[in-house]
């Protein structure tokens, strides 16, 4: 148990399913999740009071706490070992403070892993957190003994334990690694780290110079983290959405670019909850690459104010050709507001542009071409996503709709780009808000959920968002162990396929996953908004 534990007083209600530190963090969250189906029953008879804030908070001190550092890059050759330490750093925001964050090996964001497609690297990981966690490696397709699911896969790594990751790269393209624990809390305070698979690079190929975005969101209150709790994720409706934005732990960074240089970003939402909308207006030419671990059949070319969008745990390969002077800016652009997030001054002499790579591109074409054929089956399963909210803060009062973020005024959007009713918000917990993902033929929920698809098989899945749920929202679902290519988003076939792992599900929308069953292993499928995945949004799928 960490010092200075500001234990608030406890309420009858919060009492009763309140999950002391050591029970919810040393327990799996498997177990959990089950916990979960059975809670919004005490919770309808015992309704949270609004006025009680967190139950226990969180330790924030940073006294010799190590200034975080920035992202390194780190190449590892095949078989080698590779030494990872969670733990503890001083971080400043951007606004001048220190705050208490975690790091992997001191850095935030984590170092970037570099490897070459095919090889096989051990990490030996140490946690040395004051909390439980695991390592996920969100996209890889190695052993379902290292995926890093606590009661699923492994064990959780608890304080001073080390854990040997033994990981594998089939496959190149951009993935990413953070915990599977509290990732509301763990992954919020800075857990998250971008991995590089180079496939083969023909020598012919000029490749463009690379460079990496982790875009994450932190919410700060009174010049430190908004407070967490140490029982349960808070912010169970929808999700925690910072007020401070950062690219690559900074706030506005500014970037140096020769002009006509082509730059090919490495774009990774570690948030909690965000999804982004960007464009980049002054650039002088916008190739779109891929998604996720995959790459287009060709490069699409894009306008410098395309808006691109990104979900929490997605990735988008994207080209930028800097013009021949001025700035190039990363600009936020939803309905809610406009806002530079990151620049490129343009400077120094002039380089000839490059064209793209073609080689993944090619590879790509010919991975693709058995998918169109599966892609026209019926779905296998159809995943519905739903919630419940019996229990919820405001739920039965007048304004419960309101509270709920559906006012008449107000229908339901595809997206929310921004926290709706912050109060309402802040008060939901897991016990009060259940986020569903539910098999539509036989009705199985989160943990139940269970289909076993056959080894070696392309199957469709359909996974829909319902929109008469009470709060419909967009749930970024995430799919372990597999890769997939959207099918069709809504009926429309989706022309820009590529290998992905996880998918943006608008509020009231449908997307058809085809999915390469390629990895056997029970494996988890959740929605990547980290209060979602607390409050209950995960199940699981056999492959054998
Ligand atoms: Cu990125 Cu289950 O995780
Ligand atoms: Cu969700």
């Amino acid at each position: 148990m960490p010092g200075k534990v500001n234990v608030r007083a406890l309420s009858k209600a919060k009492a009763k399913r309140g999950r002391r530190l050591g029970a919810a963090m040393r327990k799996s969250r498997w177990p959990v999740a089950l916990v979960l189906l059975v809670v919004p029953l005490a919770g309808c008879t015992a309704p949270s009071d609004p006025a009680q804030g967190p139950i226990t908070t969180v330790d924030r001190a940073t006294d010799g706490l190590a200034p975080a550092r920035t992202t390194e890059e780190v190449r590892l050759a095949n078989a080698s070992t590779f030494d990872l330490t969670a733990g503890l750093v001083s971080f400043d925001p951007g606004t001048g403070a220190r705050i208490r964050m975690f790091a992997y090996n001191g850095q935030v964001p984590g170092p970037t892993l570099r490897v070459q497609q095919g090889s096989a690297v051990s990490v030996r990981f140490t946690n040395a957190l004051p909390y439980d966690t695991t390592m996920h490696w969100h996209g890889l397709r190695l052993d379902v003994a290292m995926d890093g699911v606590p009661g699923m896969t492994q064990a959780v790594v608890a304080p001073g334990a080390t854990f040997r990751y033994e990981l594998k790269f089939p496959d190149e393209g951009v993935y990413w690694y953070h915990p599977h624990v509290r990732e509301d809390l763990q992954q919020e305070l800075g857990l998250a780290g971008l991995i590089v698979v180079d496939g083969p690079r023909s020598p012919a190929e000029v490749w463009p110079r690379e460079q990496t975005l982790v875009l994450d969101d932190l919410l700060l209150e009174a010049g430190d983290v908004a407070p967490f709790q140490e029982e349960e994720a808070n912010r169970a409706l929808m999700g925690r959405f910072g007020n401070t934005l950062l690219v690559n732990g900074a706030k506005d960074p500014v970037f140096a670019a020769a002009p006509g240089e082509r730059l090919r970003l490495l774009v990774l939402d570690a948030s909690n909850a965000r999804t982004y909308q960007f464009a980049f207006p002054g650039a002088a030419r916008v190739d779109w690459i891929g998604v996720d671990g995959g790459f287009f059949e060709t490069p699409r070319n894009r306008s410098a104010f395309t808006l691109f969008q990104i979900s929490p745990g997605e990735r988008l390969t994207i080209d930028v050709v800097m013009p021949e002077a001025g700035n190039v800016t990363l600009q936020l652009k939803t309905p809610e507001r406009t806002a530079g997030l990151a620049r490129w001054a343009v400077q120094g002499a002039a380089v000839t542009t490059s064209t793209p790579p073609m080689g993944p591109h090619a590879r790509a074409a010919a991975d693709l071409l058995r998918v169109s054929e599966a892609a026209r089956k019926p779905p296998e399963v159809t995943w519905d996503l739903d919630v419940d909210l019996a229990a919820a803060p405001g739920a039965g009062s007048p304004h419960a709709g309101m509270q709920m973020g559906r006012t008449p005024a107000r229908a339901p959007q595809p997206v929310e780009w921004e926290e709706v009713d912050g109060a309402a918000n802040a008060q939901s917990t897991p016990a009060d808000v259940r986020w569903i993902l539910r098999d539509n033929a036989t009705g199985a929920e989160n943990a139940a959920l269970n289909h076993t698809f056959a080894l070696g098989s392309l199957v469709n899945i359909r996974i829909r968002n319902l929109a008469d749920s009470e709060h419909p929202m967009q749930h970024p679902i995430h799919l372990h162990g597999q890769r997939f290519v959207v099918a069709s988003r809504d009926g429309i076939p989706n022309p820009d396929r590529a290998w992905k792992d996880t998918v943006l599900v608008p509020g009231g929308k449908e997307v058809m996953l085809t999915v390469e069953m390629a990895n056997p292993g029970t494996w988890m499928v959740h929605c990547h908004i980290s209060e979602h995945l607390e409050a209950g949004m995960a199940g699981s799928f056999t492959v054998a």
